[in-house]
């Protein structure tokens, strides 16, 4: 894997850019943006950078998608991100035509790419690039559950006065205040987190995870753009790597966790091919009721989208 591109050079794209170009994983990055020179000057900025933090990998910026031609795997990040009062479901309006007119125009120059969607609203845009692109749902997922048990980390990590590195997390759901993050596989160095805090504190912790894009949303006028773009840098290690990683991702459910035709957060294998594999927790009652709550919030907004007729 010699490619990637990553479409929309705003706050994520460019940082997504940035951070990958450090780990030194492809020969090149494509940077396109519709927005006059934003993504030449961004690439050529990350590509000015390479001398001194010491990577080889080329990064171009673009608004033409005749230099996408060939990319292994493409990151759309494309759209406009909320204001302070906005919901993700209140970007439909204007992401779904980006993210549709920019999955056609990848397919025109591309036979076989993965797509890591990132633009809001998550699942449904998932959603949206899968129906566009034609290709199988293990080569299109989004980024958003790596993103939540980013954030759920770095918070029990203060609570408990530890590094976040020794906190593996699992979450489920849709990218919203509905997401369902799960105590029950959350440990710190092996050691079930329910042994280490309260539940009230860790109560606490989870209902600052659901909110905690609006939480930024507020603090900058504008959403969170580091842990974004690292969090789908992430996913595209994984893949160019066949590492194997297992990282919650939106992906489409056909079947398991009781669930049909839905995108939404779930465990998944990354790998070369893209999905590799889908792993199924054993939820109990509680858990099952709020992600299918979680599901049947995104598939109303899915529906939204099929009213919009885009696809024709
Ligand atoms: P931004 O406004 O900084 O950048 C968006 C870029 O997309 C702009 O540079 C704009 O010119 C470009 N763009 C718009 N239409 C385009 C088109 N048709 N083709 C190519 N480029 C186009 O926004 P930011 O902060 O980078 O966020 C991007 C998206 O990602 C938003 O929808 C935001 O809600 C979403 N997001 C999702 C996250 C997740 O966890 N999945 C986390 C953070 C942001
Ligand atoms: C976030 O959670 C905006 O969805 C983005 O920060």
């Amino acid at each position: 894997m010699n490619k990637v591109t990553i479409v929309g050079a705003g706050n994520v794209g460019a940082t997504c850019a940035n951070v990958l170009a450090h780990k030194d994983l492809v020969k090149e990055i494509v940077l396109l943006d519709i927005a006059g020179d934003t993504a030449r000057g961004k690439a050529l900025d990350t590509w000015q950078q390479a001398p001194v933090d010491n990577y080889s990998t080329r990064v171009t910026g673009t608004d033409d998608y005749a230099l996408t031609k060939g990319s292994d795997i493409v990151v759309i990040t494309a759209g406009v991100p909320r204001k302070p009062g906005m919901s993700r479901d209140d970007l439909i309006a204007t992401n779904a035509r980006i993210v549709v007119s920019v999955t056609r125009s990848i397919m025109a120059h591309s036979a076989h790419p993965i797509i890591i969607v990132v633009s809001n609203p998550l699942d449904v845009m998932t959603y949206a690039a899968y129906k566009a692109s034609g290709l199988p749902a293990t080569r299109v997922f989004g980024m958003a559950g790596i993103l939540d048990t980013a954030r759920y980390r770095a918070f029990l990590a203060e609570a408990l006065d530890i590094s976040p590195k020794d906190i593996q997390a699992m979450l489920l759901g849709g990218h919203g205040d509905t997401m369902v993050p799960l105590p029950r596989y959350t440990t710190v160095s092996g050691i079930p987190v329910t042994e280490l805090i309260d539940r009230e504190k860790l109560d606490a912790i989870i209902e600052r995870t659901k909110f905690g894009g609006g939480e930024l949303v507020k603090l900058m006028g504008t959403s969170a753009w580091y842990a974004p773009g690292a969090a789908a840098a992430q996913m595209v290690e994984s893949i160019v790597r066949d590492e194997h990683r297992i990282l919650p991702c939106c992906a489409l459910v056909e079947g398991q966790y009781g669930l049909n035709g839905v995108f939404v957060g779930v465990p998944v294998k990354l790998g070369h091919t893209g999905i590799r594999e889908m792993i199924e927790l054993k939820l109990n009652q509680d858990e099952k009721e709020l992600l299918n709550t979680s599901a049947g919030h995104v598939r109303e907004v899915m529906e939204a989208f099929d009213g919009m007729n885009l696809l024709g």
